[in-house]
This record gives structure tokens, C-alpha cells and sequence, in this order.
């Protein structure tokens, strides 16, 4: 069967951009594949963690899988520390990726901010350890929002590198599994800027724990305008919106995007429904929505996050599971690289 690996880092305040962009589409993919869901510790810390923090965020990640669906009897939930061949790998994807190609990286950009000096060394080589992520399991299909492909890119051309300058047909080629079109979902109080962890403003994210009376009132404070919500013969012929009409209402598209994703149906059926209705109608029914799907999932988090020892035994039995898949990987790496082993 082939292979899916994904991760998510522990960076806190998980929100409904890491739920509806990511973690909700990993679920049925456990039907298909043989599925590694990571906790990425060693990402966060990329950029300052808290120690405490960390702790608790890993188990947050992993109370989310849980709650969301992912059984943690068929797919393998694991925090990447746990594994040493993550690290590994890396370090020989350190020795094969190239200056130039890390520099081409967009996402070290935006992070690393204008004082580039100042980043960590991990975060300018964060993409070799997502390769490294991947391959050291040899997964094939990786579920990833619009702003990872850069990096898996980055993967394959990782891979391609590594199996022509050894001369070896070993590691696959990578795919990604874009999901769906609510892979980004933007910020409440501002359609122009992406639903972010960062955000000062609380009311800018709808996060997982949220209760009813939070996600209501966090609906109910989001940005829009007094004109009435667009129709369906705005979409074009694949259903989806057009920039330029994106770009006019960015408020109004995003709430559509959410609601027709947390609702499973296409944006058009959403579009034609609510198409000439107030605003005011419209954000009850999405609050209504969001309450019940996020609601028991919110909920089941809390529960989980309230018993670590359960939650902790997950990342062991996972951790046990992921190390005996990769541990063969590794020594054939090693034997090609040329090092010698006991
Ligand atoms: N970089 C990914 C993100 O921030 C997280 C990640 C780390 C990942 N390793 C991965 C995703 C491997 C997919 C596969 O979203």
C-alpha cells in the first residue's frame, strides 16, 4: 500500500486553518494509505519554543489528530524527536541539497523577517528535515496545503539528487495530495492576510478549543461590508472564484470557503443558497455549522489534553512503529553513503 506522511508543528494555538487545511483531510486518507501523522518538534523549534510550551503544544497536536478522527491503531501518530532518523537523514540531505536552492525558499523568507542574521541555521535548512520527514519512510504521498509545495519540491529534487550522484534507484518520487480549496482560510478581521497562530488579535481565528459562545461571538465580530452576499454566476466554470473577485470581497469569499468546507459541499451550492442574503443571516448559520462540527472535536480535545498519559502512550506506541519502518531505510542510506557499519 503506498505511503502518506504528514506533518504538523507544535507551535500553539491550533486554529481552523490547521483543522480545515490540513489535519480534517488526513482522516480519510487512513482508508487508503499507510499513513504517518508527525507531530514536528523538531520544526517548532526552528524558530524559540518555551520548554513548557513545547510539552504541552506536542500533546496539543496529538489530542487534534485524535479528535478529529485519525485511529491511532491503523495510522502512526508520532512527535518527531522520537524518531533519531529524522535527524539522520537530514543531515545527509544537509550534504545534498545545495545553497542555491535553499535561498530560493519563500517561506524562509517570510519568516526569517528583514534581519536575516538572526535566524537560526534551522530554520534556513527546515526544508532538507521535511525531506528527510518523508523519505526516511519512504512516503510517496504527502497531504499539503498551496504554501508547502515549494518545500516538496524541494523533496523531490532532494531525492532525484541523492539517487543520481550514488547512482541508485532508491528513494521514490513524491507526490503531492493538494486538498481541497479550503486549504486557505483567512483571518476574520482581515481577508488579505492568512488565518495565522501569530495574529495579535484573538478574534482574528477561530481556534480548535473554542467553545460555542467563543466561536460565536468571534463570527459575529468578523469583518464584512453592508452589501449583500454575491451569487453563484460570479464563480467560474470549475466553481471557483476568480481573483479579481476575490480581491473586491476577500471577507465574504473566505466565510463562504469556510462554511462549504467545514460543510463538505462545493463552494457553488454554498454560493447559490446564501447568494442575496444579509450578512446577519448568513453568520448564524455558519455559527450554527461551526458549532456543530467544531464543537465535539473542541471538546474531545479538552477531554484528551486532560489525560497526557493516554495521550503520551499514543506518541510512545507510535514512536516504537515509525523507528522499526525507518531503521531499514537508514542502514541502506548509510551502506550507499559509503559509511561504515558495525
Ligand atoms: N512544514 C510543514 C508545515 O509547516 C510541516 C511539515 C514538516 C511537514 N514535515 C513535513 C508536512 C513533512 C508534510 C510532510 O506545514
Amino acid at each position: 500500500m503506498a505511503r502518506v506522511f504528514s506533518g504538523v508543528q507544535p507551535t500553539g494555538n491550533l486554529h481552523l486553518g490547521n483543522y480545515l487545511g490540513a489535519i480534517r483531510n488526513f482522516v480519510p486518507l487512513q482508508d487508503q494509505y499507510d499513513c504517518l501523522y508527525c507531530v514536528v518538534d523538531l520544526h517548532a523549534i526552528t524558530v524559540w519554543q518555551d520548554p513548557k510550551q513545547l510539552k504541552a503544544q506536542t500533546r496539543e497536536v496529538t489530542a487534534a489528530y485524535l479528535a478529529a478522527g485519525i485511529d491511532p491503531k491503523r495510522a502512526i501518530i508520532f512527535n518527531q524527536s522520537q524518531v533519531a532518523a529524522h535527524a539522520e537523514l537530514a543531515w545527509i540531505f544537509n550534504c545534498v541539497a545545495r545553497l542555491g536552492w535553499l535561498n530560493r525558499m519563500t517561506q524562509f523568507k517570510d519568516k526569517a523577517g528583514k534581519d536575516r542574521e538572526k535566524a537560526s541555521t534551522g530554520l534556513y535548512v527546515y526544508p532538507n528535515l521535511m525531506a528527510a520527514d518523508i523519505l526516511a519512510y519512504k512516503a510517496t504521498h504527502v497531504p499539503v496545503g498551496e504554501d508547502q509545495k515549494q518545500h516538496l519540491e524541494l523533496a523531490r529534487d532532494i531525492a532525484q539528487k541523492f539517487n543520481h550522484d550514488y547512482g541508485v534507484a532508491f528513494f521514490p518520487e513524491i507526490q503531492p495530495l493538494i486538498l481541497g480549496s479550503a486549504t486557505r482560510v483567512m483571518s476574520l478581521r482581515d481577508g488579505s492576510k492568512k488565518m495565522s497562530k501569530s495574529d495579535p488579535s484573538d478574534a482574528s481565528r477561530i481556534v480548535m478549543t473554542d467553545g460555542a459562545d467563543a466561536i460565536a461571538a468571534k463570527i459575529r465580530k468578523a469583518t464584512t461590508n453592508p452589501n449583500l452576499l454575491p451569487g453563484a454566476e460570479v464563480l467560474d466554470e470549475s466553481g471557483e472564484v476568480p481573483d479579481a473577485a476575490r480581491a473586491e470581497r476577500p471577507e465574504a469569499w473566505n466565510l463562504l470557503g469556510i462554511y462549504a468546507a467545514l460543510d463538505g459541499r462545493p463552494l457553488k451550492a454554498v454560493v447559490a443558497e446564501f447568494a442575496g442574503s444579509q450578512f446577519s443571516r448568513f453568520k448564524q448559520a455558519l455559527t450554527d455549522l461551526a458549532v456543530a462540527k467544531l464543537g465535539p472535536i473542541g471538546a474531545e480535545m479538552k477531554r484528551l489534553m486532560d489525560d497526557p498519559g493516554y495521550v503520551d502512550q499514543v506518541l510512545k506506541d507510535g514512536g516504537d512503529r515509525a523507528r522499526a519502518l525507518a531503521a531499514p531505510v537508514l542502514a541502506e542510506v548509510y551502506d550507499v553513503v559509503g559509511f561504515l557499519r558495525p
